[in-house]
């Protein structure tokens, strides 16, 4: 059988095109692997949003050279937002790559699936099913067992704000909003596949407008929290800028919303967000995180930052600290700025390389103090969290994300696919915390976030678990 591995890089909006891409290959009779040297199609779907993400994409890419050495038939494809933006340079530097496709190319990509795989008949049936895949996708098949819990839901494509260091305009195109009724439709496709937790995402996506009602973002939120059968809804991300008092409302008022909610702020100073083209200024941005506290008083705040743009001054530099301290994030995303060709701010002088480095590491320790602090009230409480699977560094426990976001990671005793593809939702007991989450032992599962739980007594299940080794051995 022809399989399929994808990997993704950078944001919500990549990890929506993989769904996508996913639900084609499926539809087109691919099975997905979790395991690259498993399968027949290899697809890096990349980002350029920092130097360091077009690097790694061009490691990968040199990674999958060796993989297609050994096996000549394997078809290393790459997509994304650095496939749209260096397509020429691609073909030079890593002619061994089968095909490059860009953002705007990806129905394209999805059309080659077909022809790729080994058994393909063309046949006017293909073409009709081909025609009938809705844009996003669905998560039924992204290689882990627990990839249909979450669904990624496209509301926006594009972006028009152009903020001076970014290149997300570029490859990504203008702001091009979706019809609400198409949105809804595959929020509903999405439900029936068995999702847990919806994510609309967009660059801007509280900037959304219904391109025939003129219906906003807050009108959204209410008509997917509406639909049959949801558990829980999010959203990523949100400009500072289009932040209203009807959205802070609404976003109140809505029991399925996750109790998170990201707004980057990127500098707190007027010169440097001036500079940026960021479109608001740090009082104005203090106004809205008022609005936001008085309508969401116990959700997670989280933003991004960027130090060392051009020409932050040691002063633009401590404005931002102060800004980050008085608000104390829940979570923050820091870069050193990095120059993006094509982009205003590419011809500007860069600050030394030391100064950025040293000031992100100043910046890391002040929003770290306000993480640790946000992960150190779950110590003692069961809380609720959406299961991702297998933890990265110990495969013998389970990640899951709390709803407002924090990773936990705790023994999966006998707990696997069989019995969490029914019950997703894993109660854990938090006994430690860190500042990349805390730990704790799974005290029960549920099926849906506001069902009551199935016990699981987490250390009988690893007792059996170790009498099978014992007795095997
Ligand atoms: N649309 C979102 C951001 C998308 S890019 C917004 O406007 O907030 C994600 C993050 O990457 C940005 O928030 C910014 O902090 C960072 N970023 C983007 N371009 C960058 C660059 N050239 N150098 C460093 N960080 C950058
Ligand atoms: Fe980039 Fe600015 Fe658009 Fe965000 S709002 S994607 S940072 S141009
Ligand atoms: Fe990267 Fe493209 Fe997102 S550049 S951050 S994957 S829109």
């Amino acid at each position: 059988m022809a399989s399929i591995y994808i990997e993704t890089f950078g944001c919500q909006m990549n990890e929506a095109d993989s769904q996508y891409i996913a639900g084609r290959a499926a539809a087109a009779g691919y099975a997905v692997t979790a395991v690259a040297s498993e399968a027949s199609v290899v697809v890096l779907n990349t980002c350029t949003v920092r130097d360091n993400a077009e690097r790694r994409a061009y490691g990968r890419m040199s990674h999958f050279k060796a993989l297609k050495a050994a096996d000549p038939a394997l078809k290393l494809v790459v997509c994304g937002c650095l496939a749209e933006q260096d397509k020429d340079r691609m073909r030079g530097k890593a002619p061994y790559v089968d095909a490059i496709f860009g953002t705007r190319d990806l129905a394209r990509l999805g059309d080659a699936l077909e022809f790729w795989r080994p058994d393909f008949v063309d046949d006017e049936q293909s073409e009709a099913k081909l025609l009938l895949a809705p844009m996003g996708g669905h998560g039924d098949c992204v290689g882990n067992d627990y990839a249909h819990v979450r669904a990624f839901v496209n509301v926006q494509r594009g972006c028009s704000y152009f903020c001076t260091y970014c290149i997300v305009p570029y490859v990504r195109g203008r702001f091009d909003n979706r019809a609400t009724d198409e949105i809804l439709a595959e929020c509903r496709t999405a439900l029936a596949r068995g999702a847990r937790e919806l994510t609309l995402v967009g660059q801007t996506v509280n900037a959304y407008k219904d391109p025939a009602s003129g219906a906003d973002f807050a009108d959204l939120l209410e008509a997917v929290a509406g639909l049959a059968g949801i558990d829980r809804l999010t959203f990523l991300t949100s400009h500072p800028k289009d932040y209203t008092p009807k959205l802070a409302a609404t976003m109140g008022a809505l029991p399925q919303l996750n109790p998170r909610f990201h707004l980057p702020v990127q500098s707190g100073s007027d010169p440097v967000l001036r500079r940026m083209n960021r479109k608001y200024t740090v009082a104005q941005y203090r106004e809205k995180i008022a609005l936001f506290r008085e309508r969401c008083p116990e959700w997670a705040l989280t933003t991004d930052l960027i130090v060392a743009f051009p020409g932050e001054t040691e002063a633009d530099f401590g404005a931002t600290l102060e800004l980050c301290e008085e608000i104390g994030f829940a979570q923050a995303f820091m870069f050193v700025y990095s120059p993006r060709r094509g982009t205003p701010a590419a011809h500007w002088e860069l600050i030394a390389p030391e100064t950025g480095n040293e000031r992100l590491r100043r910046l890391a320790a002040t929003i770290d103090r306000g993480v640790r602090a946000w992960h150190e009230r779950k110590r003692g409480q069961i809380v609720r969290a959406l299961v991702q699977g297998p933890s990265r560094k110990d495969p013998a426990k389970l990640a899951a994300k709390t709803i407002d976001n924090v990773t936990v990671v705790a023994p999966a005793g006998s707990l696997g696919p069989q019995q969490l593809r029914e019950r997703p939702w894993l109660d854990i007991r938090i006994g430690e915390s860190f500042t990349w989450g805390c730990t704790g032992e799974i005290v029960g599962i549920a099926d849906r976030y506001d069902a009551a739980a199935l016990p699981v007594d987490a250390r009988r299940a690893i007792d059996l678990v170790t009498i099978d080794f014992v007795a095997a051995g």
